[in-house]
């Protein structure tokens, strides 16, 4: 049996669920996800397909092929490449898409490259396919280069896992980058699997598929997205992969023996909130003014640097000389003082391999935003006045 340990994003998630049950007002910035509630149009659209007995019986493995239409036509916008409704596979989420897509490409004991710092999915799904998940160490702008996966390549090393805007840190690949990781890619054979999950939250206009940049890659790249993040639908569990057909083939055989097909109701809302372009634009927007209260508040405490994220929904400070300095002796110590003394849910930095920091993210509403800050903000004080006191005892 493959030995499996919990999602750390998880565990943080339900102690704060657990604080809450208790009746404590507790403010969770700790989730990957918006806070806001599905549209209109979405769950109009899945009410109606309740309503309509088609739904009511299996549908097909591959998914539901209007909607895989119109994840073609997205994919195709974003990659200047042609693809079509036969080159998709409707998937339960994002994360599950990663796994198909891994599952494909690998065989047991396989190795991908995964981003360190980066989201703990990517590594999960690797080992889940049975496959051995390989950190490579970012650059200061928490970015992989050429030469830090090469340095991480072994004859196993199969695919390499690409995430622009990231998660935790917000980073989007300039051109000159995801150029330069292709031709590494194509050098050595190596898959890339693009998780475009964010793709929506750019907030320099620099991101491009990398397949855009690099269409030679094209028969060597699945391409990864979704609603749960752009369209405020978390907990639809629809999203897809589009990949060359021995990907698609491989991963609908999967689905078929596994879980029939993604829920029908489900791709209906999927195929509403894909007809409505406003709603990731205005969330865009939004986060964009949120992340500079955000970012802006967190530079102003002593001990934190946060730099602006490019892209995404969270900011990721550094924050070991507030540790240092108020005698926290990790990030996981003080996301668990944050969530005991001031009812506020991070998550440490140990959890995407990156100690040291915070992952705080920003796509709750202002109100729950500015509240949160200011609890950050009086009990960093509080903790910076006591720690001051401390030192002072301790030189008498
Ligand atoms: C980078 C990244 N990819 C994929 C996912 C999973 O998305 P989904 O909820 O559609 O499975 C997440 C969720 O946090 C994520 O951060």
């Amino acid at each position: 049996m493959t030995a499996m340990t919990d999602n750390p994003i998880f565990a943080v998630a339900a102690k704060a669920e657990a604080l809450r049950a208790r009746g404590v007002d507790v403010i969770t910035l700790a989730a990957g996800e918006p806070q806001a509630a599905s549209s209109a149009v979405v769950v109009e659209a899945a009410v109606a397909a309740v309503r309509d007995p088609a739904t009511h019986h299996y549908g097909t493995a591959q998914g539901d092929p209007a909607l895989r239409a119109l994840v073609a036509d997205v994919v195709s916008g974003d990659t200047q490449l042609p693809w079509s409704a036969g080159d998709v596979q409707i998937a339960l989420g994002a994360k599950h898409a990663l796994f198909l897509a891994v599952q494909a490409l690998i065989e047991a004991g396989d190795e991908v490259l995964v981003a360190a710092p980066g989201w703990p999915g990517h590594a999960e799904v690797v080992t889940a396919a049975g496959g051995i998940a390989v950190p490579v160490a970012t650059d200061e702008e928490f970015r992989v280069s050429a030469e830090a996966l090469d340095r991480c390549r072994t004859p196993r090393t199969r695919a390499v896992m690409l995430s622009s805007p990231g998660n935790p840190t917000g980073a989007v690949y300039p051109e000159c980058r995801l150029r330069q990781i292709a031709d590494w890619a194509e050098r050595y054979g190596v898959w890339v699997i693009s998780d475009d999950i964010y793709r929506a939250f750019d907030y320099t206009g620099t991101y491009r598929s990398v397949l855009q940049v690099a269409p030679q890659l094209f028969g060597r790249t699945v391409v990864v997205g979704g609603v749960s993040k752009e369209h405020a639908m978390t907990g639809w569990r629809v999203g897809w992969l589009a990949a060359p057909p021995e990907i698609i083939v491989s991963a609908r055989l999967h689905v078929a023996r596994t879980i029939t097909h993604v829920p029908t109701v489900n791709q209906r809302a999927a195929l509403a909130a894909l007809g409505d372009t406003s709603t990731p634009v205005e969330a865009a927007r939004d986060y964009r003014r949120r992340r500079a209260l955000l970012v802006e508040a967190l530079n102003g405490i002593d001990g934190i640097e946060c730099p602006l994220p490019d892209g995404g929904m969270f900011a990721f400070p550094d924050v070991s000389e507030l540790l240092r300095d108020c005698g926290w002796s990790s990030s996981a110590d003080l996301a668990t003082w944050l969530l005991d003394t001031a009812h506020l849910a991070v998550v440490p930095g140990e959890a995407f391999n990156a100690p040291g920091h915070i992952r705080v993210c920003f796509a709750v509403d202002d109100d729950t935003l500015i509240t949160a800050v200011e609890r950050l903000l009086t009990a960093l004080r509080s903790a910076e006045h006591k720690s001051a006191v401390r030192q002072i005892e301790e030189a008498r």
